[in-house]
């Protein structure tokens, strides 16, 4: 009985664990754009920025193809036809983050 009920708090602890690096941390997210995106994307990603379009409402899947592959989803159409942006494959951690923020 005991180990039932062990073995089951070990499931919800886990599927919480799991849900919280799922959602995403917005706060982290929002610091990552304020030091990186900011520069191109603007202080306010719902408008256009200086060089890069709005990316307010972006999916995870679009962001982690831009951000870690410099890449887009298959059968995305890009807001621009430019190739600037550089990936920075060193916020591969973070794509959930980004994505609360931006949702
Ligand atoms: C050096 C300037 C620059 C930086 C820094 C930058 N971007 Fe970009 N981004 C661009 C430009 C310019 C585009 C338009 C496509 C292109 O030219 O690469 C773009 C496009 C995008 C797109 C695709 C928009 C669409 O729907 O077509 C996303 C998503 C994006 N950037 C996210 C980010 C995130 C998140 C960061 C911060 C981690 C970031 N960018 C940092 C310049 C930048």
């Amino acid at each position: 009985m005991k180990l039932i009920a062990s073995a089951s708090l070990l499931l919800i602890l886990l599927v919480a664990a799991n849900y919280a690096l799922a959602a995403g941390d917005a706060a982290k997210g929002k610091q990552i754009y304020d030091t990186i995106c900011v520069a191109c994307h603007g202080p306010d990603p719902s408008k256009d920025g200086p060089l890069g379009p709005s990316i307010k409402g972006s999916s995870a899947e679009l962001i982690k193809a831009r951000v870690i592959l410099g890449k887009y989803p298959d059968g995305y159409k890009p807001k621009r036809d430019t190739a600037m942006m550089p990936p920075f494959p060193q916020y591969k951690d973070n794509i959930d983050d980004l994505a609360a923020f931006l949702k």
